[in-house]
């Protein structure tokens, strides 16, 4: 996942997608069936007004004074690694990547399962990742999934419609049900319709569709709260991109036919880009000359990861979606501490220098995705840890392989990304960089031991 092109994206002007759309709205917003939950809009705001609270009384941070359940799945991998007690007790998502997922296989529960745990642990909220769409990871090969590029039916009835209906028990009324949703999949339609399968899912509207269906089965839920995925800096941080990708977002949303089904937007998912830069800001000069006019940061708008959120949540707004969104982000393997972080700003007068001696995130280049090596597990989920951020969450559970170092075989469509081999030395757009990848990595979503120690080892903030 995460494939991205700094170099080819400022290259590219291309509109938001002009699919039309036709989405029947047959399911009106359920009622909260809760004693003392209204549905009424807060006194003194008029109905209809784009700052009335969701339908079905949500709380504005799902987040906010509520545990988060912990997958026991996870927490037994990564208590299995020596140190592992240490982080195992943090809140993980659940990635529900294949239909297979949804009833569970014989290594991972499924869906009822994960809800069941999580309300036998008396958790406040649980994330899932909504992860399955047609032609999915169109610009990758690594997390290609089981559905073909005109499998948006199959998409709509045997994936979207069972998770609705088990999210919409009511024995898990109790709990606010967080979605992820389909991370990877928008801005590739703004960024990368050079790829053949990205421009199919533009011209055939498979993208924006499934997500338009899956935010309004889920968002009729009342107790379910969508964070739709909005990239990391490091892919739609430049100006050709940052709009266009606000842009496709909202024709997303309104697909579903009303843009109060997106509760927020999470950044970062699975990447690795430094929560902040403490050694510099994209304002900083040297000597005269802008950060931005460096081989690293190459004109990019933002520099880290919280500064890009906080923005683009702005535009999102601006563009339409409503104003009471927050975001996540993902800090489960952005952290950049160990012995290779620097301590202070560079006192090179070359901008250049001044950069890659200051930055935190010491990936060889922002294109670079895949089980990158030197990262360190970044901050604790936690709860409003910034203006505009609902929280720090671990989405990609730490020590799950992005992708196999070589081909492997298997049965769920994953192909093998050379992003992902440690012997590549990239393509354009990753600027032909070798890819940093770890070597030895399984398929993408397989527990990856290597990678979870050094994980723990580069923590930032640091482990006890
Ligand atoms: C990747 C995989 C997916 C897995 C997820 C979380 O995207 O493709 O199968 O569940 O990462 O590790």
């Amino acid at each position: 996942m995460r494939p991205h092109p700094p170099g080819a994206a400022r290259g590219l002007t291309a509109a938001a997608a002009t699919v039309a759309l036709v989405l029947t709205c047959t399911d009106a917003a359920v009622a909260d069936p809760r004693p003392g939950v209204a549905n009424a809009p807060q006194p003194g705001v008029a109905a209809g007004a784009p700052s009335d609270p969701p339908p079905a009384g949500r709380v504005d941070n799902p987040y906010a004074g509520a545990e988060g359940y912990v997958n026991p799945e996870w927490k037994a991998l990564a208590e299995a690694e020596p140190g592992g007690h240490r982080v195992s007790g943090n809140p993980t998502a659940v990635w529900l990547d294949r239909i297979a997922a949804i009833e569970g296989t014989a290594t991972r529960r499924g869906l009822r399962a994960h809800l069941d745990a999580a309300v036998a642990q008396g958790a406040g909220y649980a994330q899932f990742v909504i992860y399955n769409l047609p032609g999915r990871d169109c610009s990758a090969l690594a997390s290609n999934g089981e559905l073909g590029v005109d499998d948006l039916p199959r998409y709509r009835t045997e994936y979207i419609d069972p998770i609705a209906a088990i999210q919409a028990d009511p024995k898990y009324r109790g709990l606010r049900i967080v979605n992820i949703v389909e991370i990877d999949s928008l801005p590739n339609l703004v960024t990368n319709t050079n790829v053949a399968t990205c421009a199919t899912m533009k011209q055939n509207g498979g993208y924006v569709q499934g997500i338009g269906y899956a935010l309004r089965r889920l968002g009729a839920i009342p107790n379910v709260y969508n964070y739709l995925d909005a990239a990391h800096h490091g892919w739609i941080g430049w100006d050709s991109n940052f709009g266009p990708s606000a842009d496709v977002m909202l024709e997303a949303a309104r697909a579903s036919g009303d843009v109060r089904t997106v509760h927020g937007f999470i950044t970062n998912t699975a990447n690795y880009s430094a929560l902040t830069e403490p050694y510099f800001t994209v304002t900083t000069t040297v000597n005269g000359t802008s950060v931005r006019q460096s081989r690293w940061v190459d004109w990019n708008n933002y520099v880290d990861e919280l500064s890009f959120a906080q923005a683009f949540r702005r535009k999102l707004v601006s563009v339409g979606f409503d104003p009471g969104i927050g975001m996540l982000i993902d800090t489960s393997r952005n952290g950049w501490g160990g012995p290779a972080r620097p301590t202070a700003a560079s006192t090179s007068t070359d901008v250049g220098t001044f950069v890659d001696q200051s930055r935190t995130d010491r990936r060889l280049h922002t294109g670079n995705w895949c089980n990158q090596d030197g990262a360190g597990l970044g901050e604790r989920p936690r709860t409003a840890p910034a203006p505009d951020v609902d929280a720090y969450v671990w989405v990609k559970p730490p020590g799950e392989s992005d992708g196999s170092s070589t081909a492997i075989p298997n049965d769920e469509g994953k192909g093998f990304d050379r992003m992902c081999d440690p012997a590549y030395q990239g393509n354009d757009r990753n600027g032909h960089h070798p890819t940093g990848a770890l070597s030895g990595a399984p398929i993408s979503g397989a527990w990856f031991p290597a990678q979870f120690r050094q994980l723990m080892a580069n923590a930032y903030p640091p482990l006890p």
